[in-house]
């Protein structure tokens, strides 16, 4: 049931969480899946409605940086607690801190690990579900597993809709790609999952920052739910540069990045999507996961789907589209 996201539903929402049942909420990344992230069954009702592996851990969301010490032991190590507060001038925002954990979170919420993915989103409905719950929220993308992630709603109906409490509808999200994550565990910091906050913004306050993050490779992610198919929709996604138009099965959407006229010409596509007038990162960034669910209803038999350089945002997009191709590829 998608209801607004009024002070009085918030509340209402917030009873539900407490009370161990599941939560849609906007973030400005995609919408999330909550539970309280202290409580082992609620946690675990995540993982039957997402079909979710439980090898695969929770991101816990804090609604201020004064709670992070409650869900991560920040005593261990000094140098953690040195570089998490180079990090803490990006939160509020679509940053994930991998920290040592605190006892009190759900180990089922960390997949067993002894670390814990934090956050602190960017988005008043999330900040003051998070503060009426008065529990930090573990809360993965409200998708089914490796389907694409929700930027509305009703992508988290559609999907989820009959299994879950309500889905508080905060329109559509900002961003539009989930956060990056950075752990601070290994001896260098390292990038497990490039996102808005860019690579180049990393380097600036954690100048030996290490990447581990290519949807290129095939080695073991170090993120355990990281693997490289993810994000897939039903119908064939591939690379525009994968394939010449003679190559083309007959129903073909195209879902480009700017409105070059000449795309629409080259071939005549069954669907045509301009994420962005003129090539806009955070625009395409914004719009990408809603075009491809779009595209994915209507049975065509193939969609492409443009590039740009892995660079700042563009990273990050190029991640999620190789990981939605790698299995058509
Ligand atoms: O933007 C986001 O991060 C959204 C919103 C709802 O906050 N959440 C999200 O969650 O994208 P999810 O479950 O779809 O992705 C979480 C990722 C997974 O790849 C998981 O492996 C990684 O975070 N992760 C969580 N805890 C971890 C840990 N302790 N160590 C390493 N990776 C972890
Ligand atoms: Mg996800």
């Amino acid at each position: 049931m998608i209801v607004p996201a009024t002070s009085q539903n918030i509340a209402r929402a917030a009873q539900a969480i407490r009370s161990g049942k599941l939560v849609g909420f906007p973030t400005e990344t995609v919408y999330g899946l909550g539970a309280d992230a202290t409580n082992d069954s609620a946690v675990q009702k995540i993982f039957d409605v997402k079909n979710r592996p439980t090898l695969n851990p929770l991101i816990v969301h804090v609604a201020s940086i004064t709670e992070v010490p409650t869900v991560a032991d920040l005593e261990t190590d000094p140098k953690i607690e040195a570089a998490l507060h180079t990090l803490e001038k990006f939160w509020p925002g679509p940053l994930s801190v991998v920290l040592p954990k605190a006892a009190r979170i759900s180990s089922l919420a960390c997949a067993g690990l002894p670390t814990v993915a934090v956050r602190i989103p960017d988005h008043p409905t999330a900040l003051a579900l998070i503060r009426e719950s008065n529990c930090p929220i573990a809360a993965p993308s409200a998708n089914r597993s490796s389907y694409v992630s929700p930027t509305t709603a009703q992508h988290v109906e559609d999907g989820l809709g009959t299994q879950i409490e309500m889905v508080l509808d905060g329109g559509a999200c900002k961003i539009g790609i989930e956060s990056t994550i950075v752990s601070l565990i290994s001896a260098r910091p390292t990038l497990l999952r490039p996102g808005a906050i860019t690579l180049e913004e990393l380097q600036a306050v954690l100048p030996d920052i290490e990447i581990r993050a290519s949807a290129h490779s095939t080695e073991q992610p170090l993120s355990p739910g990281l693997l490289r198919e993810h994000y897939s929709p039903i119908t064939p996604i591939v690379l525009k540069t994968k394939l010449t138009p003679a190559q083309y099965p007959k129903r073909v959407g195209l879902i480009a990045f700017s409105n070059a006229s000449d795309l629409q010409r080259e071939y005549d596509y069954s669907a045509f999507t301009a994420l962005s007038q003129e090539g806009n990162l955070p625009e395409i960034a914004a719009k990408l996961f809603a075009a491809i669910r779009e595209q994915d209803a209507l049975g065509l038999d193939l969609i492409v789907i443009d590039s740009c350089s892995e660079v700042g945002l563009g990273r990050a997009i190029m991640d999620r589209l190789l990981r939605a191709t790698a299995k058509f590829s």
